[in-house]
């Protein structure tokens, strides 16, 4: 199933008969490539792993499985069935732990050691147990799994990190059977429009205060010629796979669960914990005093709000495209 790092020919993990090389397990993760953490310079392909980023990703729910994601993962589990499922990018195992949950095979692969290692946390506060999961650090950008030999995949949340993101798809094409399932998911728009009218103050006020907290940390960063990574956020992921895939199916999963999204418990602790990609090339020193410098404006400003206010929606339904090879 897997591809040697040594000698690139099929092998099984941990050792390779062909040239000896032998893969070295970190804690319950298989080391299959030595590729660095993080590429924001040089020539070739960049992406932004999430080494530093981790535990702040997921602000302060970071355990939590999101129902959200528990109706993805039946989904992704139901087409999988007996099969295997590749988890590409799969960070701290918002899908990877629900997939387990349901006895799923999986192949789950990121660049960050620090993710998995919440990943297998999580995991454990919820008592599902990893026993059908092989986790790996993995480079999306040169998958070490033989062609033709994954039932489905999903690359979630990754491709706009990435300044090659064909390549990963191409990658993904590659180790699918045919008839194999790259699984996509995007938020249908709208519904959080149609939050109430009791909340729309509050909610209001929430979206000034973030945007007002990004945008005096980016302009005080700015001016010391600082500036927010990006790759391909603006990448036409479905016009890319509909021209490799054979078919596309599409299905919506309906939601209407309100939720609060305190800003004390999400978009705070994940940017003062420089938990967004973009942040990824700001030195920490710099991060903590232009965060205190910020903060110290917003709370002039807003005082105590800050402390309460959050955002009140109903969450999105779900819009699956399931490109089949
Ligand atoms: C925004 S997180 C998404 C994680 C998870 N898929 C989810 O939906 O929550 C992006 C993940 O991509 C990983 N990543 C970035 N570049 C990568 C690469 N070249 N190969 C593998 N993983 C990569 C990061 O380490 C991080 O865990
Ligand atoms: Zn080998």
């Amino acid at each position: 199933m897997f591809i040697c790092p040594g000698c690139r020919k099929k092998f099984m993990i941990p050792i390779c008969e062909n040239c000896g090389n032998t893969v070295e397990n970190q804690n319950g993760i298989w080391q299959l490539t030595d590729a660095p953490d993080i590429v924001t310079t040089g020539e070739g392909d960049k992406y932004i792993g999430y080494e530093h980023i981790g535990g702040a990703f997921s602000g302060n729910r970071k355990y939590l499985i999101d129902e959200g994601d528990t109706l993805f993962a039946e989904y992704i589990s139901k087409i999988t069935g007996d099969g295997v499922f590749l988890d590409l990018a799969c960070g701290d195992g918002c899908l990877t732990v629900p997939c387990a949950k349901n006895g799923t095979k999986i192949i789950a692969g990121d660049i960050s050691n620090t993710m998995m290692t919440i990943l297998q946390k999580r995991a454990g506060k919820n008592g599902i147990s990893l026993q059908n999961v092989t986790l790996c650090r993995m480079n999306a950008l040169d998958v070490l799994i033989e062609d033709n030999s994954i039932d489905s995949a999903v690359a979630n949340s990754v491709l706009h990190l990435i300044s090659n993101p064909e390549k990963v798809i191409g990658e993904i094409y590659r180790v699918l059977k045919p008839g194999g399932h790259f699984i996509c998911k995007d938020d249908a728009p709208g519904k959080t429009a149609k939050t109430g009218e009791e909340f729309a103050d509050e909610n209001t006020a929430f979206i000034q205060i973030t945007n007002e907290i990004y945008a005096s940390y980016w302009t005080k960063l700015n001016s010391v010629g600082i500036t927010a990574k990006k790759y391909s956020w603006k990448f036409d992921r479905d016009t890319a796979c509909r021209s490799l895939f054979s078919t596309v199916e599409t299905k919506r999963i309906e939601r209407n669960k309100p939720f609060f999204n305190k800003l004390t418990d999400t978009f705070l602790p994940r940017f003062s914990g420089k938990g967004f990609s973009d942040q990824v090339d700001v030195p920490d020193d710099l991060h903590k005093t232009v965060m205190e410098e910020v903060m110290i404006e917003m709370r002039g400003k807003y005082g105590e709000l800050i402390d309460t206010i959050g955002y009140h929606g109903v969450e999105n339904d779900i819009l699956i495209f399931d490109y089949v090879k």
